[in-house]
């Protein structure tokens, strides 16, 4: 190859590759930019390892390169014993023993006798989350697929599963906790900035498994409650479209159908900023698009087709779901 070309090549390769990682920086979805107090623990721990791991490093290059380099001189079979004893048995123990014992100090506890702020029941199922928030009367509001959190609050998730084994994570707050069916698990979260982050399923479902993910946002603990009471709120009106076409078979819309509970409530649909569980933006686009080949844009999702309807009716859908705010 013409030696120019290799070069441009390269720098080619090279900015690519570095567009690509700029590009991945929106910082919604990760543990190195913590949100929270769990996840601020998590990420000191992590560069407290990574500087752990770069002494060591430096050290056994050097010791690489003072071997391959160094003065070839005679030593003593005692100090071969010596350097055997130090660096292969007492420095691995104790550098190991201070890394296992600042791991531990930040393991969360497992119990805490003090009432959380907030209980949010999240039930994980093939390719989506229920949620619903706990008041302090013992109503639940339900909603799916978008976390609203007040800030600087203790909230506790109640974690279930009605399929297989998810797993709950939004990296910017905290650790990550499984969804297993049959038993109930419990994670406590405590976000300290507002913004919106993104929370996935951390452990291999289905073929969707990729896109079941979930908008975070963290509302300043003020303005909270304004959002918890707009939920509670049921829907304005039906739609003759919507129930004709058997939609309210599986989805509630809170004071219009009621009965659905295979599929997410949708009495907020409109206020929400993603489709299909963090699959696609919240647009009516993409939700005619979805309406009409849901399995196209996520594998083994259990909403059916509506390719068979009238493109109107399809529109009258979308116009009416879009307005449920
Ligand atoms: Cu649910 Cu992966």
């Amino acid at each position: 190859m013409d030696k120019r070309v290799g070069q441009r090549t390269i720098r080619a390769c090279c900015t690519g590759a570095l567009a690509a990682i700029v590009a991945g920086c929106s910082f919604e979805q990760s543990a190195l930019h913590p949100a929270g107090r769990d996840a601020e623990e998590l990420a000191s721990l992590t560069w407290f390892m990574f500087g752990a791991a770069v002494v060591v490093w430096a050290i056994v290059m050097g010791a690489t390169i003072y071997a391959v380099l160094g003065k070839k001189r005679p030593r003593s079979e005692k100090f071969a014993d010596r350097l055997i004893l130090i660096g292969g048995v007492a420095f691995p123990t104790i550098g190991l023993a201070i890394l296992l014992v600042f791991g531990l100090a930040l393991l969360p506890s497992w119990t805490s006798a003090e009432a959380p702020d907030l209980r949010v029941n999240v039930r994980a199922e093939q390719y989506w989350w229920r949620l619903g928030y706990e008041l302090p009367d013992g109503t639940v509001v339900e909603t799916a697929n978008e976390l609203h959190l007040p800030n600087d609050s203790t909230i506790e998730f109640v974690l279930s599963s009605t399929d297989v084994i998810h797993s709950f994570w939004i990296p910017a707050l905290g650790g990550k906790m499984d969804a297993i069916p049959g038993r109930t698990n419990v994670l406590r979260l405590t976000p300290t900035k507002p913004g919106t982050y993104r929370g996935v399923c951390a452990e291999f479902c289905g073929p969707s498994h990729a896109f079941m993910a979930f908008p975070v946002v963290v509302h300043e603990a003020d303005s909270f409650p304004g959002w918890l009471s707009a939920q509670q709120v049921p829907a304005v009106a039906g739609n003759p479209t919507f129930a004709g076409a058997g939609c309210g078979a599986c989805h509630s819309v809170r004071g219009v159908s009621e009965t659905g509970s295979v599929g997410p409530d949708l009495t907020h649909f409109g206020s929400r900023k993603t489709i299909g569980a963090g699959t696609l933006p919240n647009t009516r686009d993409n939700l005619l698009a979805w309406l009409t080949a849901p399995a196209h844009i996520k594998p083994g999702v259990g909403m059916p087709s509506y390719a068979s309807l009238p493109e109107a009716d399809r529109a009258e859908i979308a116009d009416y779901l879009m307005g449920l705010q």
